[in-house]
């Protein structure tokens, strides 16, 4: 049943790759995308904790704050769909783990921004399922290229978002110290996973695909400021 298949399920059948069938698989993706998209996600770790109390925030600075913590969910979506997708692409179990614990650790960062968005009393994204979607079939692409073209996709993807995530951290307020705490640990976290995709074989790509996928970001970071 789908409804009771949950991620947990899933890493520990990934474990143990035998059980995995393609149902399995399936069942567990589209387990896994609507728990991104629908429920409130719950993460493993506390969210960070900010060096100081919050300052004040006037409307324009919770209105900015606002838009790029949205812009950082919707990269959290977009991991969740990728890796989901990448998990179901490759046929290598030990890959296809280092996936799905990939999309675990990015959950935690799903959920912070999601509830530092309800904090600043700004919305998610109305476009998230165009969002997943649109990554689900980036990431089965990626998985199809072959697991090196994979893992090379994964490093290149988690560089652009930790410099996009420094960026932020030179824009959000300056007293905005919960935001910042967020921010900070998920640069640190995606610095980590472009070093573990690294190490475990991940091709350089080509510089065609790296500017077609800066492109994609852009777009991507200028329509979630709004939408
Ligand atoms: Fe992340
Ligand atoms: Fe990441």
């Amino acid at each position: 049943m789908v409804g009771t298949f949950s991620l947990q399920t899933y890493l520990r059948r990934a474990m143990d790759p035998v059980s995995l069938t393609p149902a399995d698989r399936l069942f567990a993706g589209l387990d896994q995308a609507l728990r991104a998209l629908s429920s409130r996600p719950r993460a493993s770790r506390p969210k960070p904790v900010p060096v100081a109390p919050d300052g004040p925030l006037d409307d324009a600075d919770r209105r900015e704050a606002g838009a790029l913590m949205r812009v950082n969910h919707v990269g959290e979506i977009c991991a969740q769909a990728l890796y989901s997708a990448q998990a179901l692409a490759t046929p290598d179990p030990a890959l296809r783990r280092q996936f799905a614990q990939a999309a675990a650790e990015e959950t935690d960062h799903l959920a912070w921004t999601a509830e530092r968005l309800e904090e600043l009393g700004a919305r998610q994204s109305v476009l998230n399922p165009l969002w997943y979607l649109g990554s689900f079939g980036i990431g089965l692409v990626a998985g199809r290229l072959g697991d090196r073209a994979s893992l090379g996709f994964m490093v290149e993807t988690e560089r652009q978002v930790e410099r996009h995530l420094a960026s932020h951290l030179e824009r959000l307020p300056a007293t905005d110290h919960a935001s910042r705490a967020i921010v900070t640990q998920m640069k640190s976290d995606e610095a980590g996973h472009a070093i573990a995709a690294e190490r475990a074989g991940g091709a350089p790509l080509p510089w065609p695909a790296r500017m077609a996928m800066k492109l994609a970001g852009r777009i991507m970071t200028r329509t979630a400021h709004y939408l």
